[in-house]
Formats: structure tokens, C-alpha cells, sequence
């Protein structure tokens, strides 16, 4: 296995410094993450995103720990250089410091090198807990999908200058607590610069325009593999839904016309042993 980038070795990643963009990129099984191993990206986020690509939920709500349990340890298994950021889903950090804890710990038993979690200075208390444990936290503001109805939809955030000062400031006290970096999800580009010119972590951004120290992006939609909604922000980089139809409809075509599968995938016996089948049996 090549060496495991560390959370330490991102935080000292700040563009600003001369430090090449942090990629971050989703995956949430064993090819997946091969996939992105392969693509030398420095971050695998194993997101609650998982619940809307994968499972199929119209939010990322009804995701649970043992899910993000599960697609952790898949994505564990394919051994990718990349650090490992899972997601503590809604409610897994809500309720105590003693229950964040027990549920951040199964995420890292699972495989995960760090946590991710939603949210700003109100979550100050169990971001404490978690980085007191020796975990890694990595922050998440703006646009922060597990507070849909909080926010009355997936609306960009700090479009006000009041609002945008309590995004620095949520960033500022995310970083005093110890966060290795902050995701910076669907906020105007300018703002993004502002916060990020306001830290000594990275940001990574996600609909948060080029002045981020990095970029992440959902598997599902950088590969095309879904098309139900497209964000502003995402650029398809492969069409592999429109080109795993139109290999499916071959498969189908080819069984039904008889073109598959054909005598070489196919497998065979001596012909001895098939002549004497014919003895016991008749026709081979
Ligand atoms: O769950 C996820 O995929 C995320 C990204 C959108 C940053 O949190």
C-alpha cells in the first residue's frame, strides 16, 4: 500500500504558502475508491451525499451511522493512499458529547483516517470532544445539507454581509478549536476568499468558485453517473450513466438475438470425455 496521506499533511496545505489545491473527491464502496486512488487525489470523502447518489433518499437525513459504518469499511478495504474523511450523519452529533464520541470512534474503527461534521460554533462542544479523543475534524460551513429545513431548501448561504461575517467567524472558531480544515460548501466566490484568506487551515470548496485551497466533488456527478439534478457548480467530466445504458441495451440485445455468449466464452470438455457422456447419455 503507498503511504497514507495525513491529516497534518493537509493542514499545512494553504495555497497561499505555495501549497498545491487539495482534491478531495467522494466514494462510497470498494471500486469507488479504487477508482479515485488511482486518480491521485489526496482526500476521499466517504460523504453523507451517500443517502442521495447511492441510497436514494431526497436529503442526506435518513442516512445513519451503521450506513456510513458500512460504506466506510468498503471504501477501507481498497487500501487508497488517499486520507479517509467520513461523515458523522445527522443526529450523530447532536445529542451528547458521550454519543458523538462513541459514534465518531466507529467511523475511525471503520477505516476512516478523520470525521467531517456540519456547522459552526454551535457545535463547538462536541467539536472539542471529538479533537480532545485525538480525532481529526474536519469542519463544514456554508451550505450545510443536514440543516435543509433549517435553511427552507438548498439555498446558498452568506449572500448578506452579515451573514458572510458569521461565516469568518464560524471558520475562525472552527480553526482555534483545532480543525485540520473546513469544507466550504455553496457560498459566494467572494466569500469563500474571504474566509479562506482569513485562515491558516485549507478550505475545500464545493460551490464556493476557484479561491478555495482545494476542490471536492461528488463522485456521482463528476462521473455523470446520475443526471437527476445538476448544481451550478458541477462539471461532468464523463458520461458514464448515458454510456453504461447504452452497454446495458447491447447485453440485452446480444442475449436476445442469441450473439452472446458466443463458443469462445464459453467453457468445454475433452472431447473423450464428452464422447463418452455420448455412451451414457446421447447427445453432447
Ligand atoms: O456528503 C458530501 O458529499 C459532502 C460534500 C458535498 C462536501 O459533504
Amino acid at each position: 500500500m503507498a503511504k497514507r496521506v495525513t491529516a497534518p499533511a493537509i493542514a499545512a496545505r494553504k495555497v497561499g504558502n505555495g501549497g498545491e489545491p487539495l482534491v478531495m473527491v467522494t466514494a462510497y464502496d470498494y471500486p469507488s475508491a479504487r477508482m479515485v486512488n488511482e486518480s491521485g487525489a489526496d482526500m476521499i470523502l466517504v460523504g453523507d451525499s451517500l443517502a442521495m447518489v447511492v441510497l436514494g433518499y431526497d436529503d442526506t437525513l435518513s442516512v445513519t451511522v451503521d450506513d456510513m459504518v458500512h460504506h466506510t469499511a468498503a471504501v477501507a478495504r481498497a487500501q487508497p493512499a488517499q486520507l479517509i474523511v467520513a461523515d458523522l450523519p445527522w443526529m450523530s452529533y447532536h445529542v451528547s458529547t458521550e454519543d458523538t464520541l462513541r459514534n465518531a470512534a466507529r467511523l475511525i474503527r471503520a477505516g476512516a483516517g478523520v470525521i467531517k461534521l456540519e456547522g459552526g460554533q454551535e457545535r463547538l462542544p462536541m467539536v472539542d470532544a471529538i479533537i480532545a479523543a485525538e480525532i481529526p475534524v474536519m469542519g463544514h460551513i456554508g451550505l450545510t445539507p443536514q440543516s435543509v429545513h433549517a435553511m427552507g431548501g438548498f439555498k446558498v448561504q452568506g449572500k448578506s454581509a452579515e451573514s458572510a461575517m458569521a461565516l469568518i467567524e464560524d471558520a475562525k472558531v472552527l480553526q482555534a478549536a483545532g480543525c485540520f480544515s473546513i469544507v466550504l460548501e455553496g457560498v459566494p466566490r467572494r466569500v469563500a476568499d474571504m474566509v479562506t484568506a482569513s485562515l491558516d487551515i485549507p478550505t475545500v470548496g464545493i460551490g464556493a468558485g476557484p479561491g478555495c485551497d482545494g476542490q471536492v466533488l461528488v463522485f456521482h456527478d463528476l462521473l455523470g453517473l446520475q443526471d437527476d439534478f445538476l448544481a451550478k457548480f458541477v462539471r461532468q467530466y464523463a458520461t458514464l450513466k448515458t454510456d453504461g445504458i447504452a452497454a446495458l441495451t447491447e447485453f440485452v440485445g446480444d442475449v436476445r438475438s442469441g450473439a452472446f455468449p458466443s463458443d469462445a466464452e464459453s467453457y468445454h470438455i475433452a472431447d473423450d470425455q464428452a464422447d463418452a457422456l455420448g455412451l451414457y447419455g446421447g447427445a453432447t
